[in-house]
């Protein structure tokens, strides 16, 4: 076998590239949303005991096994039981499947930074400057490439000359940008028509008060299962990547500190993501304004930017800076850890198999951004949605796939190669795994049951 010539220069760069894969659209436009949808601080409680219990078990499996065998999805499973590689080839096909959409993700993002660099943010607070822009047949084609083209570029220089050096600038300064724009928010207030004073600190109190009006044991398990799927997505388990980082850590780096660091730098921009936008929408449209998904990113922030007055292009540019940086360190993890396999797989260098795979992603990204205007199709997903090209992607990577992947390979670790697998990892720079008890309880018992529920409800199956 290949030895290994890409390595994270230590605990910091791993550190970062993690969160940055870890830091995506999904704590931007999903978790907000949720959490303004799924009574406030009643989410986030829930949220943050599945980070620390179901979350944590997740993403130390893929981060324990990467360093462990020192391979991607594929080999990773082969070397830990090789009738078990097709749970390889599964997880490698998640990665390969979000590829198709994310730089397009990436590409309106880059626009619309673009949007507001050039002044124009009246013109995007239009009603239907989205819809417009994304059904047109050029303009999300060419930021898609655009976008495409730099992830690509990063994953070519290397692992640590690529990916590691960019997300040690990019990190920190989205984690001062979310910091300020969250407070700049908790200062707004607005009186509208009626004279009725609406600040940011209520908005806030809005997204922080647990509300259990109307709490019924159907809509706890709707906001569990909620917060449980946005926890899979958010810190990029179950889709190989955490494999791929993990395989190019260093032996003597404590991964115990590490987990947590990429746990608490997750979470953290995702809380942050909810105190700059929720107060914000708060105060300018009310509890009703927020959107999930796009629709919340490229609609109801635009108009909220744009009744910010002259504010509202400054704070529309550092917005969406943010956003480029969070959707590009995500993006890159997404195709290195796809290049990581076929490396492997093929025996091909990392230069080769970079520029391949990105004359592919080009010409499928292009289709996928012309999924609204010239390959516009409608298709009705088994959870009731109606989708287009991109969203049929999504659904079946997110949706059917990663919690499918997630339930086997708890299984494969809790029952076939069992928890030590992992847990001599854990322990093998000397440190102490302080939540040894806490991880085989969970990955035998607790998080099997959990993401067979999670594979039946995304599928539509059950509720
Ligand atoms: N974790 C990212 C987020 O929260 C999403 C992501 C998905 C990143 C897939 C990489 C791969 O948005």
């Amino acid at each position: 076998m290949e030895k290994k010539s890409n390595h994270f220069s230590g605990q910091l760069g791993f550190v970062l590239a993690a969160a940055g894969s870890a830091v995506g659209v999904g704590n931007l436009w999903r978790f907000p949303y949720l959490a303004a949808k799924d009574g406030g601080g009643l989410f986030l409680i829930i949220y943050l005991i599945l980070v620390l219990t179901f979350g944590f078990t997740l993403l130390t499996s893929d981060i324990a096994i990467g360093r462990r065998t020192q391979k991607s999805a594929i080999g990773a499973y082969t070397q830990m039981r090789p009738k078990w590689k097709f749970l390889g080839i599964l997880t490698f096909l998640v990665p390969v499947l979000i590829m198709t959409y994310y730089a397009v993700i990436g590409g309106w993002i880059t626009k619309y930074a673009v949007v507001y660099v050039t002044g124009q943010a009246q013109a995007a607070a239009a009603d239907d400057y989205f819809t417009s822009f994304i059904s047109s047949s050029t303009s999300p084609v060419i930021f898609a490439l655009l976008f495409m083209g730099v992830t690509a570029f990063i994953v070519y220089n290397g692992v640590e000359k690529g990916i590691e050096k960019v997300s040690k600038w990019m990190m920190p300064i989205l984690l001062v940008l979310v910091v300020v724009i969250a407070v700049y928010s908790l200062t707004l207030s607005y009186t509208d028509a009626s004279g009725q004073v609406h600040t940011g600190w209520q908005g806030f109190l809005y997204y922080l008060k647990p509300d259990f009006k109307g709490l019924t044991v159907q809509r706890f398990l709707q906001i569990l299962l909620d917060a449980m799927s946005q926890l899979f997505f958010s810190l990029s388990v179950s889709m190989g990547i955490m494999i791929t980082y993990g395989s190019y850590v260093k032996p003597e780096v404590n991964l115990n500190k590490a987990i947590n660091q990429i746990e608490i730098f997750d979470t953290g921009v995702a809380f942050l993501a909810g105190a700059m936008i929720i107060p914000a929408v708060y105060v300018f449209s009310g509890t009703e304004g927020m959107g999930a998904g796009p629709s919340l990113m490229f609609i109801s922030l635009p108009k909220v930017f744009s009744a910010m007055g002259k504010a509202g292009t400054f704070v529309g540019i550092l917005f969406f800076v943010t956003a480029i940086f969070a959707t590009l360190s995500s993006c890159i993890s997404v195709l290195e850890s796809i290049t990581a396999n076929c490396m492997e797989i093929f025996h091909t260098g990392r230069k080769k198999t970079v520029l391949v795979l990105s004359a592919i992603y080009l010409a499928v990204s292009a289709v996928i951004a012309l999924g609204y205007s010239i390959f516009y199709v409608e298709v009705k997903l088994p959870n009731g949605s109606v989708g287009q090209l991109l969203d049929i992607m999504d659904y079946i990577s997110n949706s059917v796939m990663m919690p499918f992947i997630a339930l086997l390979s708890t299984i494969l670790i809790g029952w076939i190669v069992t928890p030590y697998y992992v847990i001599d990892e854990m322990e093998r720079s000397g440190d102490k795994f302080r939540r040894k008890k806490l991880y085989r309880v969970m990955i035998r018992f607790v998080a099997p049951v959990m993401m067979f529920i999670l594979f039946l409800q995304s599928t539509g199956i059950l509720f």
